[in-house]
């Protein structure tokens, strides 16, 4: 892999993309060397530009990476990249997807049952994961969404996508947070989502937990920030995972997981905090947040037909 000093500015970008695109699609390749070491915790501390909020993360030689729910989708294609690119990657889920099979062939990757419901078990996979050693970056992308109206509100599904996309992630924060706390050192990055930025026909249940998750990244990077802690939040447009594989509508600008993962190291080698992609879509929508409602409401009708 490339040395360390190649890992700033544009080189970090050029490494990430090659890194992300040499991953290919679920089917679980066994990529790049086997390493076991844990990055020393000062080399997150590199000086940064003005423009970067978090402290650029390029060399992913020999980092340790935890994401949950990770099975599938963009999870699955983060931690393939994030591997192709050197770094142990430790896979959280129900089911395991083959994870299990991938894990079985290489040893830089680890599968870990979780539910992140059960929060004994989130306490439990944190401590058996910190007990192996520290944690250099959490992704947290577990999530769930059914489309819902008010119209026919439906209080336990409401619940559940709260239980998932912004409880699980409380759970595992809390699981992690004191390890990083204590290295003064680390990341959390938690896959939000452009559906939280502003209220959209059918996200009743999933708009108002990703517009909390988008929250708690940016309370959490203002409080960590100081302690040597990156944070950072996701915010994809439409990417063809089993996720939106229920959507019966043409989705605009889909991506597909793999170019989602690359967006996402892109991001992080960019010291990043909000990473949203495809910027075709997403910029649109940034812009629609600035509208006055009196503006937002009827044009999202009319984009949305609802
Ligand atoms: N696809 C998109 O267009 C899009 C856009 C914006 C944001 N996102 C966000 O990106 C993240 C990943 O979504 P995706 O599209 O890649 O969907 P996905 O393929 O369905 O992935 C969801 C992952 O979450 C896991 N999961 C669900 N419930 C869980 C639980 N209780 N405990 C542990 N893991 C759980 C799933 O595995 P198990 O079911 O086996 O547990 C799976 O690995 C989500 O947070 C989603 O909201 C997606």
């Amino acid at each position: 892999m490339h040395p360390p000093s190649s890992h700033t500015g544009p080189n970090a970008l050029a490494a990430a993309k090659g890194q992300a695109s040499a991953a290919t699609g679920p089917g679980i390749p066994k990529v790049g060397p086997q390493t076991s070491s844990t990055a020393p915790a000062a080399a997150h501390k590199a000086p940064r530009s003005w423009l970067q909020l978090n402290t650029p993360m390029a060399d992913w030689q020999g980092r340790r990476v935890w994401l949950v729910g990770a099975s599938t989708g963009i999870g699955l294609a983060c931690a393939q990249a994030l591997r192709a690119a050197g770094a142990q990657v430790i896979v959280s889920a129900r089911n395991a997807q083959g994870v299990q099979d991938w894990a079985a062939q290489d040893s830089g990757v680890q599968w870990r049952a979780l539910d992140v419901g059960d929060h004994a078990a989130v306490q439990a996979t944190a401590r058996a994961l910190l007990a192996e050693g520290p944690l250099d970056m959490v992704i947290y992308a577990a999530g769930y969404y059914k489309a819902q109206r008010a119209t026919a509100l439906d209080l336990e599904e409401l619940l559940q996508h709260d239980k998932v996309n912004y409880q699980g992630a409380l759970q595992i924060i809390h699981a992690v947070l004191p390890g990083m706390l204590a290295r003064q050192s680390g990341h959390i990055s938690l896959l939000s989502s452009v559906a939280g930025w502003r209220g959209l026909p059918n996200g009743l249940a999933y708009g108002p937990t990703k517009a909390a998750l988008t929250h708690l990244a940016e309370t959490l990077y203002m409080d960590l920030q100081d302690q040597g802690i990156g944070v950072s939040v996701v915010n994809p447009g439409f990417v063809a995972t089993p996720l939106t594989a229920q959507n019966q509508f043409t989705m605009p600008a889909l991506i597909s997981p793999e170019q989602a993962a690359s967006a996402m190291l892109e991001g992080w080698a960019r010291g990043q905090f909000d990473i949203h992609f495809p910027k075709r879509f997403t910029l649109w929508l940034k812009l629609l947040r600035l509208l006055p409602y009196r503006l937002y409401f009827p044009l999202v009708r009319k984009f949305t037909g609802l």
